[in-house]
């Protein structure tokens, strides 16, 4: 089974994304981090997130392994890595080399732990749309950019990190333009996506609608 839950930045895309994944036995694929590790493999290297030879370069050499070396580096989450992974993510060439590294996933899906899954869960902007279009089920969770601002603000603050509300916001608003006016793969909804706006909604709320349209869907 294939699922994809698309949308934008702070959505809660990836708690419930990892909450199915355990329930239905899936493995899991956060497909932000490719772009995270591209950006951030050119931060590193004093390069700009916006020159398009040096990051296709990094893209051409990204392997799953380098990915989760580069995780591991607190700038990977920050603010600062978001903004360049949603540079790098504008450009097609970038995309284009990347995307065959997330369909091969669902060829042999495992576990971190190595172990055979079911399928996968994947999470992005464009899973249901470019990466698996063919998906069993299709999600679009999305949020207004306040309540997505102040969860990632609040995230920020749990881990030690400094942030302001306002900053958070201002960024969460100028990736969404990013990711949704860009030419390749923009962020929208497949046109066969459930879309699920979390903005009145807790985690439970969000996993148990999920569940009920998964189970409706590939389970009677
Ligand atoms: O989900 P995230 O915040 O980790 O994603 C970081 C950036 O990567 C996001 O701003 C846009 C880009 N991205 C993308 O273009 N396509 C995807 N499938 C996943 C992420």
């Amino acid at each position: 089974m294939i699922i994809t839950i698309d949308g934008p930045a702070a959505a809660g895309k990836g708690t419930l994304a990892q909450r199915l994944a355990e329930k239905y036995r899936l493995a899991y694929f956060d497909t932000g981090m490719i772009y995270r590790a591209v950006g951030l493999e050119l931060l590193n290297s004093g390069q700009s997130p916006d020159d398009a030879a040096a990051a296709t370069e990094a893209a051409a050499e990204l392997t799953f392994a380098k990915m989760l070396r580069l995780s591991r580096q607190p700038e990977f989450r920050s603010a600062a890595g978001g903004q360049a992974a949603s540079k790098v993510a504008a450009l097609p060439e970038v995309r284009k080399i990347l995307l065959k590294m997330q369909q091969d996933f669902a060829l042999n899906p495992k576990s971190p732990e190595g172990e055979n899954m079911d399928g996968v869960v994947y999470d992005g902007r464009d899973t249901g749309t470019v990466v698996c279009p063919g998906a069993d089920i299709k999600f679009f969770i999305t949020a207004s950019p306040e309540v997505r601002a102040m969860r990632r603000h609040k995230e920020y603050l749990q881990k030690g990190m400094a942030s302001d509300y306002n900053d958070v916001l201002a960024q969460t608003k100028e990736r969404d333009q990013r990711d949704s006016s860009r030419a390749s793969a923009p962020l929208k909804p497949a046109e066969d996506a459930v879309i699920i706006d979390t903005s009145d909604m807790d985690i439970a709320e969000v996993f148990a609608e999920a569940c009920r349209i998964i189970d409706a869907k590939c389970f009677n």
